[in-house]
């Protein structure tokens, strides 16, 4: 198989779903590229998954590229996607070019990521001019989740929902090759699937998007403690809980010197 293009990922809408999911390392995007999936992104969920912060809002650039290098290191033929931090698109038009431009020259990402709807216009349009592929996000954005004043699912009032059927028109207008639908119903989510020629892609916005994805921690139930499960997530892994008890095995073989064995020592 080739790399996956934009090309490729639009031409898939209405022939083939399309299987996105995050990756913040170079282990874990070996692993989510070699299982085909088409779709990689980097997203500023690292912030919550890979370092500890509450929100994603204090995740830097610097931050960000250090984990798009490594995830580019390790992709071959996924497209490559890079979630633009809070505040690194936000002020002008050329503040988001200059910024996704260093995502795309010198971490290796395909195209980035911003969130937003129609007040976001003017940022795509002067990535796209400058020849940077955007997917765009609307719905939940956790980057406003200050101003939004909470994890809710959107567009519910049928005003909202219109919206957010006039922001996913606007940001295929602007030129975005899809757009990332979080938590809105799902009817919402078939009703913006066809209202755009772009693909959907959702999280927790129902079965009608155009392709899928996950925060790859989630579905691998790759948490330290008993986090609540999310409604929109399936989960195929218990990998926290495994890793835990790998854990605690290694310690007690340790303090019972079972470990190293004659096996292990040279
Ligand atoms: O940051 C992220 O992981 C995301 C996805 C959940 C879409 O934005």
């Amino acid at each position: 198989m080739s790399k996956w293009t934009v090309t490729k990922i639009k031409a898939m809408k209405g022939t083939q779903k399309i299987s996105c999911l995050t990756a913040y390392d170079y282990t874990m995007a070996r692993l989510v590229d070699q299982a085909g999936i088409q779709l990689v992104l980097v997203g500023d969920s690292l912030a919550m998954t890979m370092l500890g912060y509450s929100t994603t809002l204090p995740v830097t650039m610097e931050e960000m590229l250090h984990h798009t290098r490594a995830v580019a290191r390790g992709v071959k033929e996924a497209l490559v996607v890079a979630d633009m931090p809070f505040m690194s698109y936000h002020v002008t038009p050329s503040q988001a070019v200059k910024n996704a431009g260093v995502f795309i020259k010198a971490a290796g990402a395909d195209a980035v990521k911003v969130e937003g709807g129609r007040f976001r216009v003017p940022a795509v349009r002067a990535l796209v001019a400058n020849g940077i592929p955007v997917l765009g996000h609307i719905g939940l954005t956790p980057q406003s989740i200050r101003a939004m004043g909470g994890y809710k699912v959107q567009g519910k009032k049928p005003d909202e929902a219109q919206g957010l059927i006039d922001d996913a028109i606007a940001l295929e207008k602007a030129g975005v090759f899809a757009i990332v639908l979080e938590c809105v119903p799902k009817t919402l989510g078939r009703e913006i699937t066809r209202a755009v020629g772009v693909p959907t892609i959702g999280i927790g916005a129902g079965p009608h998007c155009d392709g899928q994805i996950l925060v790859i921690h989630d579905m691998l139930g790759f948490v330290c403690d008993d986090a609540p499960k999310l409604t929109f997530v399936k989960r195929y892994a218990g990998l926290g809980a495994a890793a835990s008890r790998a854990i605690r095995k290694y310690r007690l073989d340790i303090e019972n010197g079972r470990f190293p064995n004659r096996a292990q020592s040279f």
